[in-house]
C-alpha cells in the first residue's frame, strides 16, 4: 500500500492578517510550511506529497519541498476544494484502498510521536481515523448577542486535529458525495461521518496547535522549545 499525504496549503490566512499568507510567515526563522513539511517528511519518509497551493500564490519556493515525490496542486475557494483537486489528481495513481493522510500547513507543532501512533493505530481500522484532544473546558451555548442559552456537556466531545487519515476511494467518495450535495465540510472526517462511517479518535498530545491569530507565532515557537527539550524533535 502506498501513503499519499495531502497538504492544503491555499488558504489566505485572513485571520493572522499578515503581509502575506500565514503559511510564509517566519517562526523560529523558517516560513511556517517549511516546519510542518520537515516534520511530515521526518516521520514518513517514503510517502508521496501533494501539495495544495493557491493557484497565484508568489511566496512558494519550491526548494522548500524535502519530499522526492510531490506534485504541486491548485487549491481551491474553500479547504475541502483544495484537498478533493487533490484527490483528482490522484485518480490514475492512487489504489481504492491506499491511505491518504490529510495534515494542515498551519499545524507545524504536531509531533513525531503522535505520526507514529496515528498509523499504528489506522494499521488495525477499517475506515481510518483523526488525531484528536478531549474538550478540558466547560462549553456554552449563546445567542448572536454573547448571552448563555445553555451550558453544555463536554462528555464525549473532542478537538478533531490533523491529520486525518482515510483510505482514498473512500475519501474520494466521501468528499464528492458533499461537495454535490452542496454540504460544507471543514474537515474530512465529517464527509466520512455522512456517509454513516465512524472514523476512529486516536488521542493526541495538547500541543498540536492550529496557527490561526497573531499570538499562535510565539506560542508555536515555545511549542518547539518545550519539544526540543523532552528530546526526539531536533532544536
Ligand atoms: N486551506 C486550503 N484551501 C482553502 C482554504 C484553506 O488549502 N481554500 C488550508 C489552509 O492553508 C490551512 C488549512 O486549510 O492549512 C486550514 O485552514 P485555516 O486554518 O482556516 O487557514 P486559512 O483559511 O488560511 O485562514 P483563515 O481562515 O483565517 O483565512
Ligand atoms: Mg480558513
Amino acid at each position: 500500500e502506498a501513503l499519499w499525504l495531502i497538504v492544503p496549503a491555499a488558504g489566505q490566512g485572513r485571520r493572522m492578517g499578515g503581509d502575506r499568507p500565514k503559511q510564509y510567515l517566519s517562526l523560529a526563522g523558517r516560513p511556517v510550511l517549511v516546519h510542518t513539511l520537515e516534520r511530515l517528511h521526518r516521520a514518513y519518509p517514503r510517502a508521496s506529497l501533494r501539495l495544495c497551493l493557491a493557484p497565484d500564490d508568489p511566496w512558494f519556493d519550491p526548494a522548500w519541498v524535502p519530499f522526492e515525490r510531490w506534485q504541486r496542486i491548485a487549491g481551491g475557494s474553500e479547504r475541502a476544494d483544495s484537498v478533493l483537486n487533490a484527490l483528482e489528481e490522484l485518480a490514475n495513481r492512487a489504489a481504492a484502498d491506499d491511505w491518504v493522510l490529510v495534515h494542515d500547513v498551519a499545524r507545524p507543532c504536531v509531533h513525531p510521536d503522535d505520526l507514529q501512533r496515528l498509523l499504528e493505530v489506522l494499521a488495525e481500522e477499517p475506515v481510518g481515523g483523526l488525531l484528536a484532544m478531549p474538550v478540558a473546558d466547560t462549553m456554552k451555548r449563546a445567542d448572536a448577542r454573547g448571552r448563555v442559552t445553555a451550558t453544555e456537556s463536554r462528555e464525549g466531545l473532542w478537538h478533531a486535529l490533523t491529520p486525518q487519515a482515510f483510505r482514498y476511494g473512500l475519501l474520494r467518495d466521501a468528499l464528492h458525495g458533499a461537495r454535490e450535495r452542496g454540504v460544507r465540510v471543514t474537515d474530512e472526517a465529517s464527509a466520512i461521518e455522512a456517509l454513516g462511517l465512524a472514523p476512529r479518535l486516536v488521542p493526541a498530545r495538547r500541543d498540536n496547535l492550529k496557527i490561526t491569530h497573531p499570538e499562535d507565532l510565539s506560542l508555536a515557537a515555545r511549542i518547539f522549545a518545550v519539544q526540543a527539550e523532552e528530546g526526539k524533535v531536533p532544536g
